[in-house]
């Protein structure tokens, strides 16, 4: 495997990405102590980007003893700059700081540049630089700006880039990566297969003859969390499905008629009230979402207490959700309801995660490992606080009606025009009310936002190219079928800036 070591740069998880996309494991941490680095015993290690500058006292640095380690390291931009510092040489202000893409030109051989062309576009982003390589580096890459945009010591396979390689922009981003994982000698053979088997065995060993329960939302990602736990445990498994008043339309029935042809035990909770009395008169996106999240847990451990001896909570919890909510350093964007929206006392033994550091597409890999329907593997993705985060503002029931209503017309009609290839795609409920005229009267009525994106890891996304001839389609069915609303709007926005969904 290989050690990502996070000082809090806002492009890391694509780091552990890129690494996988090799076939080699890879973890990302934060602020580890040399013990635990030793105990994982990495085949090289990554030092992240980070906001930080290495000159200042307080400044997170990795331990000085993982030079010592004998094993590859790569720095990347505060990472480079943390080697450099540690090993003598000097990091100062940038005169001119970059941003952007930038052309860097290769002046040096270099393992981790073998087949890289000699000029190519990278990204950019520092305010401080390298200003001298310590003893035994040679540099090996410029820019115009930056006279050590890399460098390394090929006889230690200590390497340094100033730019992103992680980041589609830098043309040669992948290379660079698979030659690091060459270097470090890694055999390339993390396949989801091994990943499926191995975290079975794990689970089996962990757990024993434990009761478990499991949050399944009918979801890919709680579907695929039972399907292990399932292969693991058995029928000490109880899944347990609730129905918080804000599902898309239909969906309570649909999920429950799936699972109950599974060989599992299922519970389904109707909570819809319950979550609606919680969430009465509040607006603020991250309050809702974690009233919501301790709702859940709330529910479940009821649940468990009529179960009894119930010791593990499983929840589908995927790497995105994680690093969204706050890993290490890194800027809290939203509390995915599964993470950083737990409350601070769970009434569990241990909440069991098996998805925790994988991606959207590993997960359908996983499930597919498994052996669930193709159509429950591909199911778009829908968030845990559900329409909660698609209602902008207070949530009410009329709301939930409107934009459940609004959100089936728009599935149908993609559905209809045949339209397979949106990675998700929704309506939602704006706050906004607009004028407009509708036979002779005057109405005062909500906006209704469709949304539709590509992306294949759900940290980056653009917005999709629906045909104007469906959005049409779209807009006139909601305006004239769903009572309260008389203004359908497009989201044209991609992740960054925006999020997906909308709170
Ligand atoms: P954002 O809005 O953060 O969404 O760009 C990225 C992906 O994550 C889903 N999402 C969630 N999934 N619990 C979940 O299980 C959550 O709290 C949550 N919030 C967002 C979202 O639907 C999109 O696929």
């Amino acid at each position: 495997m290989i050690l990502v070591l996070d000082f809090g740069g806002q492009y890391n998880q694509l780091i552990a990405r890129r690494v996988r996309e090799n076939n080699v494991y890879c973890e990302v941490h934060t602020a580890l102590d040399m013990e635990k680095i030793r105990a994982l015993k990495p085949e090289g290690i990554i030092l992240t980007g980070g906001p930080q500058s290495v000159y200042k006292e307080d400044s997170l640095l990795p331990p000085i003893e993982i030079f010592n380690l004998n094993v590859p390291i790569l720095g990347i931009c505060y990472g480079a700059q943390a080697m450099a510092k540690i090993l003598g040489g000097e990091v100062n202000p940038a005169s001119v700081s970059e941003y952007g893409k930038t052309e860097v030109e290769i002046v040096g051989a270099s393992k981790l540049f073998a087949n890289v062309e000699k000029k190519s576009v990278a990204w950019m982003s520092h305010t401080d630089r390298i200003f001298s390589a310590p003893e035994g580096f040679v540099v090996t890459a410029s820019t115009k700006n930056c006279p050590i945009a890399a460098m390394e010591d090929g006889t230690k396979n200590f390497y340094a880039v100033q730019f992103h390689p992680e980041v589609v922009h830098t043309v040669e981003g992948m290379k660079i990566f698979s030659n690091f994982v060459d270097i470090c000698g890694c055999k390339r053979d993390w396949k989801m297969s091994s990943f499926v088997v191995d975290t079975i065995a794990k689970l089996k060993k962990k757990i024993g003859g434990g009761k478990v329960l499991c949050a399944l939302s009918g979801g890919v990602d709680s579907s695929v969390a039972a399907g292990l736990l399932s292969k693991a445990v058995g029928k000490n498994l109880t899944c347990v499905f609730v129905d918080h008043g804000l599902l898309r339309k239909n969906e309570a029935a649909e999920v429950e008629a799936v699972f109950k042809n599974f060989d599992l035990n299922f519970i389904k909770i109707d909570a819809g009230e319950r979550f609606l009395n919680k969430l009465r008169g509040v607006i603020e996106p991250e309050r809702k979402r974690k009233i919501i999240g301790e709702e859940f847990i709330r529910v479940f451990e009821e649940v468990s207490k009529k179960i009894g001896a119930v010791d593990y909570l499983v929840q589908g919890t995927i790497y995105p959700d994680v690093i969204e909510s706050g890993l290490g350093k890194s800027a809290v964007i939203k509390s995915h309801h599964n993470v950083g929206g737990l409350p601070d006392f769970v009434d569990f033994k241990e909440i069991v995660e098996p998805l925790r550091l994988l991606f959207k597409d590993e997960v359908r890999q996983a499930g597919r490992e498994l052996g669930l329907p193709e159509n429950l593997v591909n199911r778009q993705p829908f968030p845990g606080p559900g329409l909660g985060i698609r209602i902008i503002g207070e949530v009410t029931a009329e709301k939930i009606k409107i934009v459940q209503d609004a959100d089936a017309i728009y599935r149908e009609e993609i559905f209809k025009a045949g339209i397979k290839n949106l990675s998700q795609y929704f309506a939602a409920l704006t706050n906004m009310r607009s004028v407009g005229v509708m036979g002779d009267g005057r109405t005062y009525d909500y906006a209704i936002a469709l949304r539709a994106v590509l992306t294949s890891d759900f940290m980056t996304a653009e917005a999709a190219q629906i045909s104007w001839e469906v959005l049409n389609v779209v807009a006139s069915r909601i305006v004239n079928e769903v009572k309260g609303v008389n203004r359908v709007l497009y989201d044209c926005t991609s992740k960054p800036p925006a999020t997906i969904e909308f709170e």
